[in-house]
């Protein structure tokens, strides 16, 4: 159990101390910084039973994730937890996991390949639904697929506002404004800011749009998930691209698809993306392939962050009524997806209660 009244090392601002306090009534302040680096050194002489981090916040030359890693290395027995700005709150669950790093900050993922129908629909609403299940609802997930996209299809969500709406309103938008043009998945609370309703209104939705639109989400909700169309070439594409934090390459174990996945992390790499950038998800994954899932992951020489089985019948239902499978808990599907949720931000795929925690190596491999 942790300490009733534990030594609390802040890395924040007035926002951050408030918070600490409402969380921890009887907390004593061990010091509030604005500079990692600093808390860092003070964190080396009074060993902090937890470190308050604003996500906002950036180290110097490394990422905000690989500072907790680093600091997480050093000092194991202090909880690291986050702030959401967004949202005000603190991550859940800290003081009943001592220890475990929850990062549940601002996180931008998109789904891609650059191949079509290998399940990037399919995977990115049932990941967001059970990010907006572990995070109560502080998750949302954009259509991009702005002239085929069938997020909506795949979450039953039928009339309402879509990102043209908000097109003429946009330049003097605030965060909060999204929440007119946002559609709500009831069984998992999960935003979702449509498509346009007829390819023709595509063109609409510039760059500029989807980049300011991507910016105040992720402002807005803190864990933003994105569904892109098969195309490598778009302007669009690049802008998610760009506003990513994790790029989810989707393949299948069909030859051509992973070569094609293949030649986009190649491609990514020269972009300057880094490998730590991508997580790589077999969806459809079947034991009889060819391809056994330790051949793909020689093949595109990465570690794979998951696979997804093959069931048709489960998955065609699944869009049929609206409910994505990682809204059951005895299911194969809904067990990859929620290791795949703790894969890309880790600590968010334990915080259900009804979970196990997820397999990462089931019997495919
Ligand atoms: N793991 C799975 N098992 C069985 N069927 C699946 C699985 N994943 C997806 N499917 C089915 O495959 C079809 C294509 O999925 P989806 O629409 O998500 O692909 P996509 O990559 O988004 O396609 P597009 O490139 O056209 O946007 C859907 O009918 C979906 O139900
Ligand atoms: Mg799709």
């Amino acid at each position: 159990m942790m300490n009733d009244s534990p030594l609390v090392l802040i890395a924040g601002d007035a926002h951050t101390e408030k918070a600490v306090s409402a969380r921890w009534p009887k907390a004593r302040i061990g010091g509030s910084f604005r500079d990692l680096s600093l808390l860092e050194y003070v964190a080396s002489g009074i060993r902090p039973d937890i470190v308050v981090v604003d996500v906002s916040l950036s180290p110097r030359g490394e990422t905000l994730e690989a500072w907790v890693s680093r600091f997480k290395a050093a000092y194991p027995s202090s909880t690291v937890s986050m702030l959401d700005g967004s949202s005000n709150r603190i991550s859940q669950d800290v003081s009943e996991v001592p220890g475990q790093t929850t990062v549940l900050g601002s996180q931008t993922v998109v789904i891609w390949s650059p191949k079509g129908g290998v399940g990037k629909t399919f995977l990115s609403t049932n990941l967001a639904c059970a990010a907006s299940l572990a995070s109560g609802g502080n998750a949302v997930l954009l259509d991009m697929d702005l002239c085929s996209g069938d997020v909506a299809v795949h979450l039953d969500l039928f009339d309402g506002p879509t990102i043209t709406d908000l097109i003429p309103v946009l330049p003097d938008m605030r965060s909060e404004g999204l929440d007119k043009y946002t559609r709500r998945h009831g069984p998992s609370g999960l935003n979702v800011i449509c498509g346009p309703r007829q390819p023709e209104l595509s063109d609409l939705v510039t760059p500029e749009v989807v980049k300011s639109v991507l910016a105040l989400a992720s402002k807005r909700w803190g864990l933003t998930y994105v569904d892109t169309p098969p195309d490598m070439a778009s302007d669009v594409v690049g802008e998610c691209v760009d506003a990513a934090t994790k790029i989810v390459l989707v393949t299948t174990q069909d030859v051509a698809s992973l070569k094609q996945c293949r030649s986009a992390m190649d491609i990514f790499a020269k972009l300057g993306i880094p490998g730590s950038a991508m997580a790589v998800v077999v969806n459809r994954a079947s034991k009889d392939s060819l391809m056994p899932l330790q051949k793909v992951e020689e093949f595109l020489g990465v570690e794979l962050a998951g696979a997804v089985p093959e069931d048709r019948k489960a998955a065609e239902r699944s869009v049929f009524e609206g409910r994505p499978l990682s809204l059951i808990s005895k299911n194969e599907i809904s067990e990859a997806v929620w290791g795949i949720l703790d894969h890309l931000s880790p600590g968010l795929g334990r915080t259900t209660p009804k979970k196990k925690t997820p397999r990462r190596r089931g019997f495919f491999w």
